[in-house]
């Protein structure tokens, strides 16, 4: 854990909303387990091991430390979550946490929940890929499948996208994803639906062709999507959703799933699509291991 600490001994707090430690990345010795996140204005430790009461002191202690050398005035807001799947247990430290809780990256808004469930609201590691979105959807119709909190629509939006179509099977995903609209004031060229995406095909059809469809679906939600056989099934009913020009950005979460498995499902399931290149994972979660890390592919037609 001393590289956790000499870490935080050094730590900066920057503007925006990011990750500043990734202990999962295997490149910090006996703090694979470890994690921290500033959602301005709270820091955010994560354990993905759970921690011995002395353990969490010492990090806490180091953490009071150096915020008293950074911002002596400013109370210091800090929560911990013990992340275990239905085991996941988040406690406030100190400070508060406040409500609603709204970040900022790259000059867009969006509403977090720290201390509710096991994700916040918005998933730091696709900064790169909401600021890819961002740069390359000036008039083009989105569509973003699999939409979540609709992160990548705000920074369609923000980039001067046309229209953008969420849709994600969680109702209460999208309703914080309506109210992240509102905060960046983007009414009116964003539609959203609560489905499940294959039960909504016509749907998504009727609303295209789109120039850039966006697909970050989970590595394996049960009875929902699970990559190994869903992805193969997602890709092949894309082309009937796809412009002359359409481009794709098709992201995958699973370390044990290599950036050929996507690459081969891509190209057995879509003719004549070209691989642009790779988006890049923001240098923090650089990993021993790229073939385990986010991938964020590009592919036009
Ligand atoms: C990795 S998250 C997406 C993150 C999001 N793209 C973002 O940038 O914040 C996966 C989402 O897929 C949704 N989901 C899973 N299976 C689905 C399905 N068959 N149809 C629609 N949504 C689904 C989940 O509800 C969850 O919100």
């Amino acid at each position: 854990m001393q590289s956790f600490i000499t870490f935080i001994q050094q730590l900066e707090i920057p503007q925006d909303t990011q990750r500043l430690f990734h202990g999962r990345g295997g490149k910090y010795p006996q703090s694979e387990h470890l994690c921290l996140d500033w959602f301005e204005p709270v820091l955010l430790i994560t354990s993905f091991k759970p921690l011995e009461d002395s353990e969490l002191e010492q990090i806490v202690d180091a953490i009071k430390q150096r915020w008293q050398q950074l911002a002596e005035e400013t109370p210091l807001n800090l929560v911990y979550q013990f992340r275990s799947g239905l085991g996941t247990k988040t406690q406030l430290i100190c400070g508060q946490v406040p409500e609603p809780h709204v970040v900022t990256e790259n000059g867009n808004q969006y509403n977090v929940h720290l201390l509710k469930g096991q994700n916040h609201g918005l998933f730091l590691d696709m900064r790169n890929g909401r600021q890819w979105v961002q740069q390359n959807t000036q008039g083009k119709k989105v569509l973003n499948l699999f939409a979540y909190t609709c992160g990548f629509s705000i920074a369609a939006l923000a980039g001067g996208a046309e229209s953008v179509v969420n849709i994600d099977m969680s109702k209460g995903a999208l309703s914080i994803g309506k109210r992240n609209h509102n905060l960046n004031d983007f009414v009116g060229n964003a539609s959203f639906y609560g489905h499940d995406i294959f039960k909504s095909w016509g749907k998504l059809k009727k609303q295209g062709p789109y120039d850039l469809i966006i697909a970050d679906p989970p590595s394996n939600q049960k009875g929902s999507f699970v990559a190994t056989k869903d992805y193969v099934r997602l890709l092949r009913r894309l082309p009937e959703l796809m412009s002359e020009q359409c481009e794709l950005l098709l992201c995958l979460n699973a370390p044990e799933l290599s950036p050929d498995f996507l690459k081969q499902q891509v190209e057995e399931s879509i003719n004549n699509l070209i691989f642009v290149g790779r988006v890049a994972n923001p240098a923090v979660y650089a990993d021993i291991d790229e073939e385990k890390s986010l991938k964020v592919f590009h592919y036009k037609k």
